[in-house]
């Protein structure tokens, strides 16, 4: 009895050992494989199983909480920042507000084999004419953006003059393509003694990234605008007349700051009154993060043709990143006219934004 238990406990033992054995002997070489100078290799050990070895997602079998993303549509790939992807795979999805069924690998591995990830990640998109995310500099108030978006915005305005008027614009963009976007906006107008708002001008518009450098930070754009004269013009809610309005619209990064600016030319159909307008924005954001404070300077000038009269403003203003993720934010800002022959009224400026593509309005 005792021999024969002993017997079982032996053979038991090696039995274990056996698959011990059989189970190191498949995975030594696998480990041995991985390249740790190289993205691909590391991706494919340590990565794959969830994102895929084509990086179209997979993890079949693994109880994700959302699936992994799709690394091979660009319009994703592109629209990330390294750095933002840096972050979330050194410290998990949860930094970013993604996911935590997207580890954390910052223990574990360096911050140049993480590099290299994420050099390999961006191969998946192959296409070199989607601009990348790092372009996508935070919306001033006036400014024009360079960069197509797919935004939603909510964009209140008050104007201190003897009519005190305010108000409030919707805008909706969307990308077209690689390098296009489309825009339409609709704003209501009221005469802040009456509260009642009624339709504006409805504008639309169309613009394309003519050249993007990543290296040096660099976008310009070319957009036209139609405005429709939805308002009524005896009301003050409209300029009575079709509109055409050509701009250019670029920027550029530094290490701790950013550039944009954008030239806009308005040929009214009837009348005569044409007007230029020059923007510079100046950001300096106070974080490196998404959410947090992001101060911001204009300056604005509006030259009316053909009397070539300016008038000039300065607009600081806070642009404040609401969640994690970055896409949905707030900005206050006030239009205060410092030199110039228009009518001295001051504005209260703000906008909600949201970056519909990237996460809901509430989470
Ligand atoms: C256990 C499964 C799993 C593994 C392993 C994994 N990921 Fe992920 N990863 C995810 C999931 C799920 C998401 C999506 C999270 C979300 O959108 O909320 C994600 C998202 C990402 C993102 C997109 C972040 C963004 O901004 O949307 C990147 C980049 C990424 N992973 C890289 C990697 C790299 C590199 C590795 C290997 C070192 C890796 N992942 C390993 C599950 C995984």
């Amino acid at each position: 009895m005792v021999f024969r238990i002993s017997t079982d406990r032996h053979m038991r033992t090696s039995f274990l050992f056996v698959i011990c054995a059989l189970l190191h002997l498949t995975s030594v070489p696998q480990e041995m494989e991985i390249d740790f100078k190289s993205g691909k290799s590391m991706y494919d050990a340590w990565c794959a199983r969830c994102h895929g070895l084509d990086g179209k997602g997979g993890g079949e079998g693994l109880e994700l909480e959302v699936p992994a993303p799709d690394f091979t549509d660009c319009s994703f790939n592109s629209r990330e920042p390294r750095k933002d992807w840096k972050a979330v795979i050194s410290h998990g999805g949860g930094v970013r507000g993604l996911s935590m069924s997207m580890p954390a690998w910052g223990e574990a591995l360096s911050e140049e084999q993480i590099e290299l990830l994420i050099d390999y990640v961006k191969t998946f998109c192959n296409d070199s004419r989607w601009p990348q995310g790092e372009l996508n500099f935070r919306r001033p108030q006036v400014t024009t953006k360079a960069f197509p978006e797919n935004e939603a915005l909510f964009i209140p305005t008050y104007t201190q003059s003897s009519a005190k008027t305010s108000t409030a614009k919707f805008v909706y963009e969307e990308r077209i393509g690689p390098r296009g976007q489309w825009e339409v906006a609709l704003p209501f107008v009221s005469n802040v003694s009456t509260f009642l708002y009624e339709v504006g001008d409805l504008e639309v518009s169309g613009k394309l990234l003519l050249f993007d450098h990543f290296a040096s930070l660099t976008l310009v754009s070319a957009g036209w605008e139609v405005g429709v004269p939805t308002g009524n013009k005896a009301r003050g809610t409209g300029s009575g007349t079709w509109k055409v309005a050509p701009y250019l619209a670029a920027g550029k990064g530094y290490e701790s700051f950013f550039l944009q600016s954008s030239v806009k030319y308005e040929q009214p159909m009837r009348g005569n009154e044409r007007k230029l307008f020059y923007n510079v924005a100046l950001t300096y954001p106070l974080t490196t993060e998404k959410k947090g404070l992001i101060p911001m300077l204009e300056l604005n000038v509006v030259t009316s043709l053909p009397e070539r009269r300016s008038s000039l403003y300065l607009t600081p203003q806070l642009y404040i990143g609401l969640v994690k993720r970055g896409h949905v934010a707030l900005s206050i800002g006030a239009q205060l006219p410092i030199a110039g022959e228009g009518p001295f009224d001051y504005k209260v400026l703000g906008f909600l934004l949201w970056e519909y593509a990237d996460g809901g309005l509430w989470w």
